[in-house]
């Protein structure tokens, strides 16, 4: 009306008539109708002829034609049949955008008579737009520890139809953790919101992927779907967890240092630093903890100190695993450490008699001793054991207990001195053994009494020998040890020729040597026989006797002697007579008797040169 005001009086008036008149004719004329959008060119939208009260030839002479003001024609007429049709494809939403109604108005003319009709159409919605997301895929993230009813704002839909057509609802796919609220905001839009409706465990499930479906009220219903991928963020709510409640190895003792024997793990569930595990020994007191080493990261344990079962047979090792910030378990490690044959049985000598008389009975006690090995079991068991051919054996008693006896009698003349070798042996394989020297001597027993080499000795010895004269030397000797083989000589008394013989001849007790006492004289004897005993100093003393013949030997000491006829000295003729029976010798000496013995010897001189 504004735009009306400016024009000139006269114009404004003829076109207030002119409009008028068109008003009038509307307001008689107006056609209306109705089309949905989207129908093919071409479509029937009314039927004008008929509308008009004309017959569609007529329409044609008429001149009639669509008035619309400089918009691109969306209809048509066919003036043969006098309908209204489509001029093309009618898209409600590019022409009305969200409006509830969509109307295009416009006016037909008919040429002859300057006839001017208001025609509205009416473009019907079709549901031919889905609800859309902004976004297709929308990434949340969200921490395990958030508590339920906790809400995430998400993207919302939008669909270009309008009433029914457009955006009616949300959906969620059915899950365990999220709902879905729809709340209304101020504009009338819908907003869906992620409602956390169970609490999450991201080591159950890290990623939960949802759906959110956009409806539309149509017919057919269409949708429209948004991808929701929700990841759950780590919260270190996991200790580290051991792959066993406890670890148990065995382990030779020999085992050399630098050996890895176990590996413990632990495992946490968690991510990242959170699940970043360390192991650490705990050191207890009392323990020895330098044996083995622990690697931190690795969790492998290590020998660093050489292992004894003797030692210690078990080991335990506290061990816990903690993750980056700092949540810990604790586990324990056992090992049992296994015997291995590396000690020799030792001896522990109880009581020793360092000796023993040689007379002493069989089965006299030399030694007590006890084995021991330090292993256990098998390659503890030991067994002992002599050379042969020794005239001591071993007993067994209780708890590794063993005596060495005698056999038999010992002879110290024979043997003095024992070092025995005993040897103890383990049942290890390969076995160990030791050996012991148990030294014994054999003390000496007066035994034997002092022998002469010689059965009998004979000795020659010129006569007129000086007084003093050794005549031979005797040696007894004895077997047995000091004073029992200390040997004293001596003369076994007897008389000769009316005297001790012991006036005769003596023997030094210490040397044997035997000395004439006198000086012999062959014309007196000529040989002379006597024992002589070797003593030794035992108790009681032992000896032994031996025969000595001394043979008194010629010498020429006698100038010729005429005894008969002896020079008278009375005036008689010296002439003496021999009876017949004198024996021979009969006038030599006839004062003095020669034994008979003597005589034999005498006639067989050639027997004493021997
Ligand atoms: C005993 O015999 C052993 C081996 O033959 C030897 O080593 C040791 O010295 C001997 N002991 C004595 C006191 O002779
Ligand atoms: C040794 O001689 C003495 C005296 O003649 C005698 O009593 C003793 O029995 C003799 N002993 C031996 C072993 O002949």
């Amino acid at each position: 009306m504004a735009a009306l005001q400016k024009l000139p009086q006269r114009r404004r008036l003829i076109r207030l008539c002119f409009l008028l008149v068109v008003l009038w004719e509307v307001g008689a004329r107006q056609m209306h109708y109705s089309v949905p959008e989207e129908i093919d060119k071409g479509s029937f939208v009314g039927d004008i002829a008929k509308d008009l009260g004309l017959e569609p030839p007529a329409l044609a002479e008429r001149g009639v034609r669509i008035i619309s003001r400089g918009r691109s024609q969306l209809f048509a007429l066919n003036p043969r049949s006098g309908s209204l049709v489509t001029a093309g494809r009618i898209d409600r939403e590019e022409l009305c955008a969200q409006s509830t109604r969509c109307l295009v108005n416009f006016n037909i003319l008919l040429e002859d008579k300057l006839n001017i009709y208001s025609v509205e159409v009416e473009i019907t919605d079709i549901n031919d737009n889905a609800p859309r997301f902004g976004v297709e895929e929308l990434e949340l993230k969200i921490s395990e520890m958030t508590t339920p009813g906790f809400r995430i704002p998400l993207k919302s839909a939008h669909d270009a139809d309008v009433g029914e057509n457009t955006l009616q609802k949300y959906e969620l796919n059915p899950n365990d953790h999220f709902s879905l609220d729809v709340r209304s905001g101020v504009d009338g839009n819908k907003h869906p919101e992620l409602v956390l409706e169970l609490a999450l465990d991201r080591e159950e499930k890290a990623i939960h992927y949802l759906l959110l479906v956009a409806l539309d009220g149509g017919s057919p219903v269409r949708s429209g779907t948004s991808r929701i991928c929700v990841t759950v963020l780590d919260v270190n709510d996991n200790a580290p967890i051991f792959t066993q409640p406890e670890y148990r190895v065995s382990v030779p003792e020999n085992m050399p240092v630098g050996t890895r024997i176990l590996t413990v793990t632990a495992t946490d569930t968690d991510e990242g630093y959170n699940a970043q595990v360390a192991y650490f020994q705990e050191k207890t007191l009392g323990e020895t903890p330098e044996v083995f080493e622990l690697e931190s990261t690795s969790g492998d344990i290590t020998i660093t100190k050489s292992l004894d079962f003797e030692d210690a047979k078990v080991h335990e090792i506290d061990i816990e695993a903690q993750d980056g910030p700092g949540l810990l378990t604790r586990t324990k490690v056992i090992v049992t450490v296994l015997d291995v044959n590396d000690n020799a049985p030792e001896f522990y000598m109880t009581s020793a008699t360092s000796s023993i008389p040689e007379d002493s009975p069989p089965g006299t006690i030399i030694a007590l001793f006890n084995v021991h090995d330090r292993d256990s079991g098998q390659n503890a068991f030991i067994t002992c054991s002599l050379p042969e051919n020794l005239p001591f054996k071993l007993e067994r008693s209780v708890d590794n207990y063993h005596r060495l006896v005698t056999t038999r009698a010992l002879d110290r003349e024979q043997f003095s001195f024992y070092n025995v070798t005993v040897t103890a042996k383990d049942g290890g394989k390969p076995s160990l053994s030791k050996d012991a020297y148990i030294l014994l001597q054999v003390a000496d027993i007066n035994d034997n009494p002092p022998t002469f080499p010689h059965m009998s000795y004979s000795a020659y010895i010129p006569e007129n020998n000086p007084r003093g004269a050794s005549i031979i030397s005797v040696v007894a000797h004895d077997p047995d040890s000091d004073d029992n083989a200390h040997v004293t000589y001596s003369l076994t008394e007897d008389t000769f020729q009316g005297a001790p013989l012991s006036s005769y001849i003596s023997i030094n007790s210490d040397t044997g040597i035997v000395y004439a006492l006198r000086s012999f004289d062959y014309e007196q004897f000529q040989d002379l026989q006597l024992w002589l005993t070797a003593w030794d100093n035992g108790n009681p003393p032992l000896s032994s006797n031996v025969s000595l013949s001394i043979f008194v030997l010629d010498q020429n000491d006698n100038a010729p002697e005429i005894l008969y006829p002896a020079l008278p000295t009375d005036g008689s003729t010296g002439v003496e007579l021999a009876p017949r029976s004198a024996e021979p010798g009969y006038l030599r000496h006839p004062e003095k008797k020669l034994p008979r013995e003597f005589k034999k010897c005498k006639e067989a001189p050639e027997k004493l040169n021997r």
